[in-house]
C-alpha cells in the first residue's frame, strides 16, 4: 500500500488535518500508528479507505490507484475495525458478521458457513453467540465480533482504529494474542492505530510515530525505534523502560533453555534422597506422572517433610511456554522462590528452565545487537549520502 502526499484538510480550519503523509505499506505486514490525540491517525486512516475523502495526494493498493474507484467498492475490500466495535445494534452478531460478504453476493450457504467460521475464529462459540444483539455482549465480546466482520469478506487489508481500547487490560491482552495468533494464518496487511506504545511494540512489524498533522517522527521496526528513538519527540512516546520494553520482542524460545535435574514422583523415595544428599545438586525438580513439574525439591524438604512427597518441597507457581514473552519469563523469575521458572510445552511437559542469568545476558546480548544494527544502518545512511555527494559533484554541474 502506498500513501503520496495524502492530505486533509477541513474546510474552514486554517492548517490541514493531515498534512501530506507519503509512506509505504508492504503486503502482509502490520504496521501501528502511534501519536498524540489530535495528530491525524483516525483521519489518515480513514482516508485509506475514504471514509473521509482526501483533499489530496494518492492512495495506491497493490499498485492500483484507488484514489478516485468507487469508495463503496473499495469498502468492500477493505476490512475495518474500530474502538467500541462499531457493530449495529438492531441486527444480531451473524447478521453483524454477513454484512460484507451478502453486499458482495456471497450465496446464503456460503454466508452462513463463513459467520461460524469467523466467531470460531476470534473464540465465540457460534450456537451460542449466532443470534445475540451487541448489547447482550461484553465490551471484550463485542470487539471480537468487529473482528469478525472486519475480516468477514477475506479483505486483503485491515485497517483498525484502536480496537480495543475500550477494554479492560487483560481482555485487551487476549484479543491482541488473538490478532497476533490469527496474523500468522491470514498475513493481512494491517494498518493499526493506538495510543498504547507497548501495544504498538507487541503487534507492530513496524511503528510510524507521527507527530501533528500525521508529520512521521520515525518510521521503524520497534526495536530500532526502542534502541535508537529519532528525537525527543519519540523518546517521550516510547516512554520510561526502553531495555525493559525490549523484552516484550524475544521469546523463551530465542533463549537458551537449561536442563535441570529432575526426578519424577513414581521415582522411588530413595532414589531422590540418594540424588539429593549425593552431593551434585541442592535442589531438584519434581514431575507429575504425566510430566509436568509439580515442585521445587531442597536438600532437607524430604527431612522436614518426614520423607513424605506430598508434604515436601515447594509447589511450582509459575511455568512458561516456548512462546512466552521474556517480560513474563522475568515476572516469572522475579515471583518464583527458587529464581528461576520452568519452561512447559504444549501440554504442560517439562522442557526445560530459564533462570535469572540466562535473561540478564540475552538481554544485554540483544540490547548490544541492536546498538550495532543501529550503528550500521546509520553507517550505511552516511555512506549513501557521501556516494551522492560524489555523484553530484562528479555530474555536470547544472
Ligand atoms: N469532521 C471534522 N471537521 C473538522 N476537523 C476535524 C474533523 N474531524 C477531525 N478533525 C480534526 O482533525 C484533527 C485530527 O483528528 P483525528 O481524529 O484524525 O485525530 P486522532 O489522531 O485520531 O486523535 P485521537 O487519538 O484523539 O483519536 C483534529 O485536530 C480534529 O479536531
Ligand atoms: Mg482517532
Amino acid at each position: 500500500m502506498e500513501l503520496e502526499n495524502l492530505t486533509k484538510s477541513y474546510p474552514g480550519s486554517p492548517a490541514p488535518a493531515v498534512d501530506s503523509v507519503t509512506m509505504e505499506i508492504e503486503a502482509g505486514e502490520t504496521v501501528v500508528f502511534v501519536g498524540p490525540s489530535g495528530c491525524g491517525k483516525s483521519t489518515t486512516l480513514k482516508m485509506i479507505n475514504r471514509l473521509i475523502e482526501p483533499t489530496s495526494g494518492r492512495i495506491r493498493i497493490g499498485g492500483e490507484d484507488v484514489t478516485d474507484i468507487d469508495p463503496v467498492k473499495l469498502r468492500r475490500t477493505i476490512g475495518y475495525a474500530i474502538q467500541a466495535s462499531g457493530l449495529f445494534p438492531h441486527m444480531t452478531v451473524a447478521d453483524n458478521i454477513a454484512l460484507v460478504p451478502r453486499m458482495v453476493g456471497w450465496s446464503k450457504a456460503k454466508v452462513r458457513d463463513r459467520v461460524e467460521e469467523m466467531l470460531d475464529l476470534v473464540g465465540l462459540d457460534p450456537r451460542e453467540f449466532h443470534g445475540r444483539y451487541p448489547r447482550q455482549l461484553s465490551g471484550g465480546q463485542q470487539q471480537r465480533v468487529g473482528v469478525a466482520r472486519a475480516l468477514a469478506a477475506d479483505p486483503p487489508v485491515l485497517l483498525m482504529d484502536e480496537p480495543f481500547g475500550a477494554v479492560d487490560p487483560i481482555t485487551r491482552d487476549h484479543l491482541q494474542d488473538e490478532l497476533i495468533r490469527l496474523q500468522h494464518e491470514l498475513h493481512k496487511t494491517i494498518v493499526f492505530v493506538t495510543h498504547d506504545f507497548d501495544e504498538a511494540i507487541k503487534l507492530g512489524d513496524r511503528i510510524a510515530v507521527l507527530r501533528e498533522q500525521s508529520h512521521i517522527a520515525q518510521f521503524d521496526t520497534p526495536e530500532a525505534i526502542l534502541t535508537n528513538p529519532a528525537d525527543d519527540f519519540v523518546s517521550g512516546f516510547v516512554g520510561a523502560g526502553a531495555a525493559l520494553k525490549r523484552l516484550n520482542l524475544a521469546r523463551v524460545r530465542d533463549v537458551g533453555i537449561a536442563e535441570f535435574p529432575t526426578v519424577t514422583v513414581d521415582d522411588p523415595l530413595q532414589t531422590i534422597f540418594d540424588r539429593l544428599r549425593g552431593g551434585h545438586t541442592n535442589e531438584l525438580l519434581l514431575l507429575d506422572r504425566r510430566n509436568r513439574p509439580y515442585k521445587w525439591l531442597r536438600r532437607g524438604d524430604l527431612m522436614r517433610a518426614r520423607g513424605s512427597l506430598a508434604r515436601a518441597g515447594t509447589l511450582i507457581q509459575g511455568r512458561v511456554g516456548l512462546d512466552a514473552t521474556l517480560r513474563d519469563a522475568l515476572e516469572a523469575v522475579l515471583t518464583d522462590s527458587a529464581g528461576r521458572v520452568a519452561v512447559t510445552g504444549r501440554r504442560g511437559e517439562y522442557l526445560g528452565v530459564v533462570d535469572m542469568e540466562t535473561l540478564m545476558n540475552s538481554v544485554h546480548e540483544m540490547l548490544e545487537e541492536d546498538r550495532l544494527a543501529a550503528l550500521e544502518h546509520q553507517h550505511d545512511l552516511e555512506g549513501e549520502r557521501t556516494h551522492q555527494t560524489h555523484l553530484a559533484q562528479e555530474g555536470n554541474p547544472p
